[in-house]
């Protein structure tokens, strides 16, 4: 099937192992494109697509090559490359972005199964979530901006906990040796693409209370890249500089451990990058707008953008910390990118946003 777009799909990559926030941030994303993503009407109710006006979704697994039988058969996981179909994905991500429709397979979560494929259109903006988008170096030449959720062994234990001992009836011990199970694939597949992600957002057991391994407080750092066409970095108070700052006066209320944000440049992989950090976690949403008031570079379309955007999904995880936070901006900043791009195909110069 052939549409005729004027292939203008941006292209963004979202890398995180399973279970580490890929879906809320997703949720975020979309929110700030003006609407909700929702299954496609009338298909495959398994599949792990979402559509919204602007913005499609696919989950990478759905290009597993081998279905649940054939990973345990040949023993390997679905981290492994081998399980993997990259000539598949690479075709169809480059058929997306030059505008032409696809018959993309499901890989179906619940049998374990590879279902009949659904058919994908090129949206305005193509996200490719799962383990793998920036693996392949075809497919990750045409990603037009990368992101990987980057979350601590100590504080992906905490999650797991949370939801598969509360919510799925696992053991404390089966939690751990899944963990564990999948650690070198991991590693040895996974986490190294986090070398070539635009952004990164770090999840990180807070360092304001000693020795803490409760998961539930967070240090999250925002590792942006310099350089990056159409991608300038946050910055707090005054860029390029060395900042620490405690909002904790008369503007925040703060209760233990408090709050502290940290910015300045430094190098990740060999690249110059700006890390914007924030430790610990706020006690009233709506206060946020003093934190936003002092960042600058965070491409809102009006004063107050990020925390009408918190507290509009306030009941999602993460709201309260830097993880829901440093999602939020990196969702306006993909905006801006989004419009950046299409005005400089269209001919149009047009200013990024400053604020
Ligand atoms: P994925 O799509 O990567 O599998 P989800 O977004 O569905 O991940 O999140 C999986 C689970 O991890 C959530 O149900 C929640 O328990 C936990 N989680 C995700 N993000 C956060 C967060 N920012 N703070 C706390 N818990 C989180
Ligand atoms: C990962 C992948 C899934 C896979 C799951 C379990 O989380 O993202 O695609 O289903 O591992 O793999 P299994 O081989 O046990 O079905």
């Amino acid at each position: 099937v052939i549409t005729c777009s004027a292939g203008d799909t941006v292209v963004i990559g979202l890398a995180a192992d399973s279970g580490c926030g890929k879906s809320t941030f997703m949720r975020r994303l979309t929110s700030v494109f003006g609407g909700a993503a929702e299954p496609p009407k009338g298909g495959n109710p398994d599949s792990n697509t979402l559509i919204s006006d602007t913005t499609t979704v696919i989950c990478l697994d759905d290009y597993h090559s081998l279905d649940r039988t054939g990973r345990k058969e040949k023993g390997v996981t679905a981290l492994d490359p081998r399980a993997n179909n990259f000539d598949l994905m690479y075709e169809q991500v480059k058929a997306i972005k030059s505008g032409v429709a696809v018959e993309k397979p499901i890989y179906n979560h619940v049998t374990g199964l590879i279902d009949p494929p659904e058919l994908i259109k090129p949206p305005k903006i193509f996200v490719i979530e799962g383990l793998h988008p920036m693996y392949d170096a075809r497919v990750r030449e045409l990603l037009d901006f990368s992101i990987y959720l980057d979350i601590s062994n100590e504080v992906k234990f905490a999650w797991k906990i949370q939801r598969d001992m509360a919510e799925r009836g696992h053991s404390l011990e089966s939690i751990k040796a899944s963990i564990e199970a999948r650690k070198p694939d991991f590693d040895a597949y996974i986490d190294p693409q986090k070398q070539y992600a635009d952004a990164v957002i770090e999840v990180l057991p807070t360092e304001l209370i000693p020795d803490d391994n409760e998961g539930k407080v967070l240090r999250v750092r925002l590792i942006m890249k310099e350089g990056v066409k159409y991608f300038n970095p946050v910055y707090l108070f005054d860029e390029g500089s060395t900042i620490s700052w405690i909002p904790c006066g008369r503007k925040l209320t703060c209760s233990y451990p408090g709050i502290k944000f940290s910015y300045g440049p430094e190098t990740y992989f060999g690249h110059e990058v700006s890390v914007l950090e924030m430790d610990g976690q706020f006690d009233r949403l709506d206060e946020l707008i003093y934190i936003e008031s002092h960042l600058s570079s965070i491409s809102t379309k009006f004063y107050g953008e990020v925390t009408q955007q918190m507290l509009k999904h306030a009941d999602f995880p993460g709201s309260n910390n830097g993880t829901g936070l440093f999602q939020t901006i990196v969702g306006l900043k993909i905006r801006d990118l989004y419009e950046q791009i299409v005005a400089s195909k269209s001919g149009a110069p047009l200013e990024a946003t400053k604020t």
